[in-house]
């Protein structure tokens, strides 16, 4: 290749020194670039020590892999070198006589760990979201998402026929959920509302955040009726029952009115520009003159940055055919949907609040 068509990739883009690779290969391009290939491996080994629950086994001390395979139900040899290969990668500590420990990064695939990445792990290789990645060359070549191409049904619909695998994607959502609901009420005052609707509000781990905060609002969450008869639970269950109502419906058609604040966290990257317009349309035929929309979405960085942002776009691609987007792509498809972009607030988490108001020309 001409030496003009080669560029160094920036050092985020390049992540070195992180996982699959051995010393010296930050100066090899093509170690480096073996390292990010096998990459697949270490999610498909993070994936099946978190189904077994190996970290939740070390909790109360280092264990020889011996024990942990009489407690997690597995081969003895073969989980002694599943985890020297995670313990390889930082994952574990392996002492003398095959014992491990948790180090800093393990014990974030405990369950109860804060921030915990064990039922995210657990997800990422169930057969829907693995198969469907495993074809992300139709996405490409097709711009379909690769779910529906793997299954023939779209990814709802997969996990509502795969119980056991809605569980834990269900799982999953909620642990991230509430670890990026913290970032949300810590970053935006939502006490200047009275009443909050959540559009798409999953299992309300968000808007019992934002209740619980302010204590003098209310709120409606709407979901597809199956999510909302189980968020009532949870709203319930954090003594919420009188403050908030959980609806069930559909988005593409109507969505409660009345609302001063409309709250949409991480809806909008599931669909296309053309359904994601439909239901901003939706939340703008319902919202009274001075309400506000809050879309609660990560931004995609700019070029050469933020490989997170772009990879978890690839992920919109794969398995709903749909995508992340960047301030820009996101400011026109507020147009679209009726809103004037008014602000974007940052939090910690890697989310972004786009603030926006109903156009007034509308
Ligand atoms: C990615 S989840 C986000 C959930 C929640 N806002 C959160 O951040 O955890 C998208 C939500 O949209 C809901 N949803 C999908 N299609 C819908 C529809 N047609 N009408 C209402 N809600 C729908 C799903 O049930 C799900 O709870």
């Amino acid at each position: 290749m001409p030496e003009s068509r080669i560029r160094e990739p920036a050092a985020a883009e390049a992540g070195r020194g992180s996982f699959i690779g051995g010393a010296g290969s930050t100066t090899d391009a093509s170690v480096e670039l073996m390292r990010l290939i096998n990459a697949y491996q270490l999610s498909q080994a993070l994936h099946v020590a978190a189904s077994l629950g190996v970290a939740d086994h070390l909790k109360d001390g280092p264990q020889t892999s011996d024990t942990l395979a009489q407690a997690c139900g597995a081969d003895p040899g073969s989980l002694y070198r599943l985890m020297r290969a995670l313990a390889a990668v930082g994952i574990f500590h392996e002492a003398k006589g095959q014992r491990f420990s948790l180090t800093t990064l393990g014990a974030c695939l405990t369950g109860d760990a804060p921030g915990s990445r064990r039922d995210y792990a657990r997800w990422i290789g169930t057969p829907g979201m693995w198969q469907s990645w495993g074809n992300l060359l139709h996405s490409v070549r097709t711009g379909e998402g690769a779910a529906e191409f793997t299954a023939g049904v779209d990814a709802w619909t997969y996990r509502d026929q795969h119980p056991e695998e809605r569980a834990v994607f269900d799982a999953a959502m909620t642990a991230l959920s509430r670890a990026e609901a913290q970032a949300v009420i810590e970053a935006y005052d939502f006490g200047r509302f009275g009443c909050i609707v959540d559009i798409g509000g999953g299992e309300g781990q968000l808007l019992t955040a934002i209740l619980l905060a302010c204590p003098g609002a209310e709120g409606i969450l709407f979901d597809q009726p199956k999510v909302a008869a189980s968020a009532k639970r949870v709203l319930s269950s954090a003594g919420l029952g009188q403050r908030c109502e959980a609806v069930g419906g559909d988005f593409f058609e109507s969505v409660p009115g009345g609302g001063d604040a409309y709250v949409m966290k991480s809806v909008l990257h599931d669909w296309d520009n053309a359904a994601a317009a439909r239901i901003l349309r939706s939340c703008r035929r319902a919202m009274p003159p001075g309400a506000s929309l809050l879309a609660i979405e990560r931004l995609v960085g700019p070029p050469n940055e933020d490989p997170s942002g772009k990879f978890f776009d690839l992920n919109m691609l794969v398995q709903y055919g749909a995508q992340e987007r960047t301030r820009e792509e996101f400011q026109a498809l507020l147009r679209i949907g009726g809103f004037d972009l008014i602000d974007v607030v940052t939090t910690r988490s890697a989310l972004s609040i786009i603030v926006a108001t109903p156009s007034p020309a509308e």
